[in-house]
């Protein structure tokens, strides 16, 4: 008897330019382009099996062990029926098993906190979105797998693809032209790396889908944001990244980080998902940048909190273990999580990729 089985994993992807809105809830397209940087496979990541059989009575998928349900017309039953429909095409060759006629039960696995604000629902949807096109082996390339994946998660679209990668908003109300796509690959900067530093593994008070929905509806601010501030950082960090310009890439960075967090606050109710410690971390960083430049240097490292208190720290290798110490030295307490100051870096990284 065939076995129809899939296995592939994702990283998870860290944003720069930070996604935060929604035009479109149900298609999941956003108010503005984003940009990211995907980590390193070996570090924060979803690995997702998917498994077609006869004998399923219907799908199934279950979380890091436990089973979650998969609400008609939600956000995995979406992505499941987008990638039978395309099985479909694939079947209509003759003699291709018609397995998308079976249903799949999906077991996942993160290998980092769920939902603390460190990206799962990125690396999440998109090993669950590559895993479904290995089983059915769609020939799909990745821009193809993201447009699926964004209606999984958005921040999703973009764990598709290794390196620096952005999320063209797009301008079509069917979403058809917004798509991850790839601005470099890891090996045109492999100088720059990230630290992650768990500040906080706990589950957030206020999930993105609804604390982004609700800056949407109240915030002021988001308009700024996105009709002015965002596109012209998009050109400029995209820029700074062909040119590996660190000091451009840095500030571009951090401002970023500041102006969703102020997007967080200015929304009713505020929402506040950094803590003491994370702006203590900022502090930090601050001050080491600052030091630097005063003694003739430049920027020597860059901030970024997502939806949660977690930092990451994107800076060049040779700075990486001087900022460790620092941290380490105003935090004797920090433990070594499955690379806390994980790194990325070392072996190619790719998007998702089968195992
Ligand atoms: P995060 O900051 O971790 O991305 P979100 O609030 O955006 O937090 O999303 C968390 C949700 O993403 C989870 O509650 C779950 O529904 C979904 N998710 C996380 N990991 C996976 C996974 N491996 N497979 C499928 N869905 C996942
Ligand atoms: C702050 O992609 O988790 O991490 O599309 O509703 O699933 P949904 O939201 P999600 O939002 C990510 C927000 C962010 C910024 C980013 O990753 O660009
Ligand atoms: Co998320």
């Amino acid at each position: 008897m065939t076995v129809y089985q899939a296995t592939a994993s994702a990283p998870v992807n860290i944003a720069c330019i930070k996604y935060w809105g929604k035009r479109d809830t149900k298609l999941i397209l956003p108010t503005n382009s984003s940009l990211s940087v995907t980590l390193d496979q070996d570090h924060l990541r979803s690995t997702t099996t998917s498994r077609a059989d006869p004998s399923f009575k219907h799908d199934r998928l279950w979380l890091n062990g436990k089973e979650e349900e998969i609400k008609e017309g939600g956000r995995l039953s979406t992505c499941i029926a987008e990638l039978r429909r395309l099985r479909r095409e694939v079947e209509k060759e003759e003699g291709t098993p018609k397995i998308s006629e079976y249903p799949v039960h999906i077991a996942s696995y993160n290998n980092f906190p769920t939902a603390a604000g460190l990206a799962s629902s990125a690396s999440g949807f998109a090993a669950l979105v590559a895993s479904l096109a290995a089983l059915y082996e769609l020939p799909a390339t990745p821009s193809e797998l993201s447009l699926i994946a964004r209606q999984g998660s958005g921040s999703a679209c973009r764990s598709l693809f290794g390196g620096f990668v952005a999320w063209e908003m797009g301008s079509k109300d069917d979403g058809s032209d917004s798509f991850a796509v790839e601005v470099a690959p890891r090996s045109h900067w492999p100088n720059l790396h990230a630290l992650i530093c768990v500040v906080s593994d706990d589950k957030k008070g206020t999930s993105s889908t609804s604390g982004m929905q609700r800056t949407v509806e109240t915030s002021t601010l988001l308009q700024h944001r996105i009709k002015v501030v965002v596109p012209e950082r998009m050109r400029a960090i995209s820029e700074a990244i062909k040119a590996r310009d660190f000091p451009t890439f840095a500030r571009l960075t951090m401002a970023d980080s500041n102006s969703f967090h102020a997007v967080a606050l200015d929304t009713e109710p505020p929402i506040f998902y950094m803590n003491d410690v994370s702006r203590a971390i900022i502090a930090l960083i601050v001050e080491y940048n600052r030091a630097s430049v005063a003694a003739g240097g430049s920027i020597k490292a860059a901030y970024t909190f997502d939806a949660g208190p977690n930092a990451v720290i994107y800076a060049p290798e040779e700075n990486i273990k001087e900022i460790v110490q620092i941290i380490i030295s105003y935090f004797p307490q920090a433990q070594p999580f499955n690379d806390v100051f994980g790194l990325f870096g070392g072996e190619q990284p790719k998007g998702a990729v089968p195992s």
